[in-house]
């Protein structure tokens, strides 16, 4: 399967500067391409604001930290003890979770090969990787050869619990590109004991606005690409997931996840959900 998608690129440059603007990231993270886009980014958000009310830096936020919370509780339980992150693009999670968990987590980021290579120079240079924590070529619409997922998991410990991540990908992807991404992750995790696919997630039906749509139309420009929501509501987004291998998903409201405690209830923090989905055969402690 292919995609024209290097040109989601330039929204990681400018998403890895709001994580930094926002206290998430490291410096080595915060290019001056990134500072140059991301002064893009808040106008856009500032327009959204003013049209709807809706705050999009709340709904980013909530989306990352929400990620990093589920993460951080599966790595804390023992289900997880390493992670995969696809399109990793410029975001500090990986560098804040090896620099957390030291040798206890193997953290590979990885992304399409123009946008890695950056990552991996980045952090290089600062002497941010280590042996736990890599950066690889890795496109998501590939289903073999050396940057599929497949072949990056194949050099992971099979004994071990593992996530995959993704976040701010599915909804540059078409549906038949999401559902073939969905499907290879779900099959790749089943080949671990415990498997854990953490992601962004959003529902048509809580989407509905004049500043919502405005952003989505010009964030589209901003990609030059179709943007697209793939469920309607969270019973379709279930049932979607369950189709393509999951055995068990749930939905949360990133608002109501205690981390985004500070920023629930302001307009936009409730219109983005973490999905959690899990290939487990036990699903002892699952909400
Ligand atoms: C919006 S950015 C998100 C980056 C990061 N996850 C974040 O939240 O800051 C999207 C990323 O998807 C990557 N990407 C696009 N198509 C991809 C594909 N087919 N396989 C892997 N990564 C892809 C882009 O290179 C870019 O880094």
């Amino acid at each position: 399967m292919s995609a024209k998608s290097e040109q989601v690129s330039p929204t990681a440059y400018a998403t890895g500067y709001f994580w930094y603007r926002h206290g998430l990231s490291h410096p080595a993270l915060a290019t001056p391409q990134g500072k140059r886009l991301d002064r893009g980014f808040r106008l856009l958000i500032g327009a959204a604001k003013a049209l709807s009310g809706i705050s999009l830096e709340a709904l980013m936020l909530a989306r990352h930290r929400g990620i990093d919370a589920l993460l951080t509780q599966a790595i804390e339980d023992g289900r997880v003890g390493q992670v995969i992150e696809i399109a990793a693009g410029l975001s500090p999670r990986g560098w804040a979770f090896a620099n957390r968990y030291g040798k206890k987590l193997t953290y590979l980021e990885t992304d399409l090969p123009q946008m890695a290579a950056t990552k991996r120079r980045l952090l290089d240079d600062a002497k941010l990787l280590s042996k736990q924590h890599r950066v690889l070529d890795l496109n998501a619409l590939r289903s073999e050869g050396p940057d599929s997922l497949a072949a990056i998991a194949a050099t992971l410990d099979p004994r071990l619990g593992t996530a995959i991540i993704t976040e701010g990908l599915m909804n540059y992807l078409s549906p038949a590109q999401a559902r073939f991404v969905w499907s290879e992750i779900a099959t790749t995790l089943k080949q671990f004991p415990q498997g854990l696919y953490l992601a962004d997630a959003y529902l048509m039906n809580e989407q509905r606005s004049a500043g919502m749509a405005a952003f989505g139309a010009a964030l589209q420009v901003f990609v030059r690409g179709r943007m697209h929501v793939h469920y309607r509501t969270e019973p379709e987004a279930i049932s979607t997931l369950k189709a393509a291998g999951f055995d068990t998903v749930a939905m949360h409201r990133a608002a109501d996840l205690p981390v985004n405690r500070d920023i629930a209830s302001t307009r936009g923090a409730d219109r983005v959900r973490i999905l959690e989905a899990r290939t487990c055969p036990s699903h002892a402690g699952f909400p």
